[in-house]
């Protein structure tokens, strides 16, 4: 992966071939423009459109928006990781709060599936992120912790540096309300020292952490690269294919993560 990471999550959006197809006509001029960007840009349609996404410039991976933790099998409407692996795709989004909260997902739902992606050598993208009322109470810190430790139980180095974790508070999702950067960089730095006590510091350094909830291009220096995140994971504005190149241009305008670390 480039230095940063660009993740478009399209949701349950574009709902014709009209304009599915208009998307991926302005996408693909918009991402032409952009010179060999520095940036992995990763964007994650609804499955019905994997097909038509795969095929966009090199430039551009395609990512599920998530995937059942079994292979195959009587699971009427679900989407299986070999699946995925079989048709060229290479990530996929796990345990998005609107799947935590609309589809009962919890942790031990959302490991497994990180386990099944891993073992059809999917990079799983996990999101954790904590409740408005649960950083009110202060509880921030423990459901990182509570989180990240459920996704990593287990996972060899190797596994573990193959995933690459969203911090999105669930109350900045949907919203235009965004966390501040000190506050976005306290739970990066929590992320780096639950990695450090639980691999090494060389582990720690090679797991991607991205920020996701309300990221435009205007905030995008203040969420992802000021907060020493590695990229964004973005909803609403990957709709604009202009918005996207905007982003990415951004991203690969930033200074790298370890100067920026060294400041
Ligand atoms: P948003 O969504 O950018 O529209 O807030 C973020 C997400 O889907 O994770």
């Amino acid at each position: 992966m480039a230095k940063s990471v660009f993740v478009g999550n399209l949701k349950m959006n574009l709902v014709s071939p009209d304009e599915v197809g208009q998307y991926l006509i302005n996408l693909k001029r918009e991402m032409e423009r952009l010179a060999h960007p520095d940036v992995s840009v990763i964007l994650c349609p609804p499955s019905l459109y994997l097909e038509q996404f795969r095929k966009l410039p090199s430039v551009v991976a395609c990512g599920a928006q998530n995937a059942h933790w079994e292979k195959s099998g009587a699971f009427t409407g679900e989407i299986s990781p070999l699946m995925l692996k079989n048709f060229g795709i290479e990530h996929v989004i796990l345990g998005h709060s609107e799947r935590r909260e609309h589809f009962g997902e919890t942790d031990e739902i959302v490991k497994q599936k990180v386990d099944a992606a891993l073992k059809h050598f999917l990079t799983p993208i996990v999101c954790i992120g904590e409740t408005r009322t649960e950083r009110e109470r202060g509880e921030v810190e423990s459901v990182i912790a509570r989180q990240a430790g459920s996704v990593f139980a287990g996972l060899s180095k190797l596994q573990a540096e193959n995933v690459v974790l969203a911090y999105e508070p669930r109350w900045a999702i949907g919203t235009d309300v965004t966390p501040t950067t000190a506050e976005i960089m306290e739970v990066r730095i929590l992320i780096r020292k639950f990695l450090t006590e639980s691999y090494d510091a060389a582990l720690a350094a090679k797991v991607r952490v991205l920020y996701g909830g309300s990221v435009k291009h205007t905030t995008l220096p203040e969420v992802s690269w000021e907060a020493e995140m590695e990229g964004v994971l973005v909803g609403r504005e990957s709709l604009s294919p202009l918005e996207v190149a905007k982003m990415v241009e951004s991203l690969q305008a930033a200074p790298d993560p370890q100067d920026a670390q060294s400041l």
